[in-house]
């Protein structure tokens, strides 16, 4: 029996990539639950991810912004209507490293203020449960040997990583000053079904179909602790439900590879030649390794990756093939329609 009773969750950002994922894993794993998704369908947001739970009893869509405290008690009155015990499990942000070296203020905006205008929001209403999903990038870079456990120094490179240490510092203060039940989890990169073809795995997915050049930054060892976005929901769910309030959670599945390895995997499942790796200039700042120690969720919560990179990254490359529609809507916009179809303007 899970230590804290919830019927009803409320998801930020549930339209985004690991977001999505989740809603996926609640109604597969959570059937009896209620579903409240609050997002403001930013760029990264893509209705099309949830056609599947569209119109399900027990799910509602809110479409609204994280730092609008009225967009946010708009969600949580939709979530109190469900009735029962309410967590809150916080997806939304800017994620995207390349578009935070570009442009600061954006993170700061989503990340940070819209952490606080949550927080405050969750506190006034009671919310008994409540997880801020971080990233392990909040620990900065490490060198060939050794792992990012909880007590890693917050040392954050980039403007992106910055924006979600400052927000799992106002969780901390949250949970110190005012009691409030949250717990932060620290995850790794992730990787699966309705990632947005900006990151990593799924640009070279499909750049490679489409015999485009694959953009590898600098000498292509920085090194990625990959982890199937599947095993990232189940850890959080079991945070969700089990983890000590205040606490951090490293999550991660030591599953560690340099880019060119990954780019080069890609290419090899697909059939394609290594002649469309294009070596490109570098990302400023660019973190050399991250790497999970996952000691404390695996000993506290039980919780350890089910899926091997060695299925997973198939499995992963066989969904974007057989997902030609979903991805062309992306790539040209198209899927920013399905709001105005579906709830109209
Ligand atoms: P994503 O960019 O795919 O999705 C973000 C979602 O948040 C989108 O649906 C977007 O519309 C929504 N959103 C953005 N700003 C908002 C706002 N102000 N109000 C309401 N909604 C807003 O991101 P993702 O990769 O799914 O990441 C989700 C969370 O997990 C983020 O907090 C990220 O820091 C964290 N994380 C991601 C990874 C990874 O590998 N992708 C790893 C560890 C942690
Ligand atoms: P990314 O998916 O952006 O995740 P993060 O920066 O949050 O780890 O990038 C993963 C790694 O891949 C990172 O080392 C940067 C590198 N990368 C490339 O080499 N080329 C690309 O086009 C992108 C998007 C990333």
């Amino acid at each position: 029996m899970p230590q804290t009773p919830i019927q009803t969750v409320l998801v930020t950002g549930g339209a985004g990539f690991i977001g999505s994922n989740f809603v996926h894993t609640l109604v597969e794993e959570r059937p009896d639950w209620r579903i409240v998704n609050l997002d403001a369908l930013t760029y990264a947001g893509n209705l099309d991810n949830l056609e599947a739970v569209e119109g399900r009893e027990g799910y509602a869509f809110v479409k609204g912004d994280v730092c609008s405290r009225e967009d946010v008690d708009r969600a949580l009155d939709a979530a109190e209507a469900f009735g029962g015990p309410l967590g809150v499990v916080h997806f939304a942000a800017e994620s995207h490293v390349d578009r935070s070296i570009e442009s600061g203020l954006p993170f700061v905006q989503a990340n940070v203020m819209g952490t606080q205008v949550l927080l405050d929001a969750c506190r006034a209403r009671g919310v008994g449960r409540f997880v801020h999903v971080s990233t392990d990038e909040v620990y900065g870079s490490l060198g060939k040997e050794g792992f990012f456990t909880e007590e890693t120094p917050l040392a954050p490179n980039s403007p992106y990583a910055a924006s979600k240490a400052a927000s799992d510092l106002l969780v901390r203060a949250a949970c110190h000053t005012h009691g409030f039940p949250a717990c932060i989890t620290r995850c790794s990169n992730n990787y699966g079904p309705y990632q947005f073809p900006e990151k990593l795995i799924p640009l070279m997915i499909a750049n490679a179909a489409e015999d485009k050049k694959l953009p590898v930054y600098g000498d292509g060892m920085n090194i990625r602790d990959w982890l199937y976005v599947r095993d990232h929901c189940e850890a959080v769910l079991r945070v969700l439900e089990d983890g000590r309030a205040g606490e951090v959670y490293n999550i991660g599945g030591h599953n560690e590879y340099p880019n060119i390895e990954i780019v080069k995997a890609i290419l090899a499942t697909l059939g394609k030649p290594d002649t469309l790796i294009e070596y490109v200039r570098d990302r400023p700042g660019h973190d050399r390794r991250y790497a999970i120690d996952a000691a404390k969720i695996d000993n506290e919560l039980g919780w350890r990756p089910r899926f091997t990179f060695e299925e997973a990254l198939p499995l992963t490359i066989r969904w974007y093939q057989a997902q030609t529609t979903w991805l062309q809507r992306v790539r040209d916009g198209a899927y920013r329609e399905y709001y105005a179809r579906q709830y109209g303007s």
